[in-house]
């Protein structure tokens, strides 16, 4: 399973995303919507890599449009960050979930969902070139640096390394959602900490 195949050579990012609509390069494409590509400025300095869409983005076709969304960019504003300097994607295209009563539940991608979408991602990053990629989370960061990367860990500084997507300048923070998701109580201090790691790498461009 891989969307090699289907990522043509050529073209910038409108060709890419034109022809990620009919990718069928992993089984995530049949129960969801539409392929959700990237979006922002396809000459943009700082590219940022989420997990996957979520149910809003599956449905409206743009990434970080939902819940998730809203806490990224109220942190990139506070982080100080230009709009126009940025693009924002996702590690896997399609929208993985499970049916719970009338309800779309969201399921955390496969390794297999991961590696058959990263040629998009892959050519995504080499078509925008941006200075600092920023890794949202743990699904993006196994895509781009591997199953032994982690995000608690290594978060909040910049370093350069040899990726899937070449010799590239990354960033690593927590991913949004996992601001949402925290207990109420650690909730301000987890998102002030998201702020501060946006804010370096806005420092770093
Ligand atoms: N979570 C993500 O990782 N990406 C989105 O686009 C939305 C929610
Ligand atoms: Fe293609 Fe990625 Fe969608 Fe799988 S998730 S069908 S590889 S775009």
């Amino acid at each position: 399973m891989s969307a090699t195949e289907f990522v043509p050579e050529g073209g910038g990012i409108a060709e890419l995303r034109e022809a990620a609509q009919s990718c069928h390069g992993c089984e995530l494409w049949e129960p969801a919507t539409q392929t959700v590509f990237g979006a922002g400025s396809p000459k943009a300095s700082m590219l940022l890599v989420g997990e996957q869409p979520g149910d809003v983005e599956d449905q409206r076709g743009l990434p970080f449009v939902g819940p998730a969304g809203k806490v990224l960019q109220r942190a990139l504003d506070e982080a100080g960050a230009d709009r126009s300097t940025l693009y924002v994607t996702n590690a896997v295209k399609h929208f993985r979930f499970e049916w719970r009563g009338k309800r779309r539940i969201h399921q955390t991608p496969d390794t297999s969902n991961v590696t058959a979408c990263r040629p998009w991602l892959e050519a995504e990053i080499a078509r925008v070139d941006p200075q600092l990629v920023v890794v949202l989370g743990a699904t993006a960061g196994k895509s781009l640096l591997g199953s032994g990367f982690r995000v608690t860990k290594e978060r909040g500084v910049v370093f350069e390394r040899d990726s899937p997507a070449g010799r590239r300048r990354f960033i690593a923070t927590i991913h949004p959602s996992a601001i949402l998701r925290m207990d109420a109580e650690l909730r301000d201090q987890g998102y002030a900490d998201f702020v501060a790691d946006l804010r370096t790498a806005v420092a770093a461009l």
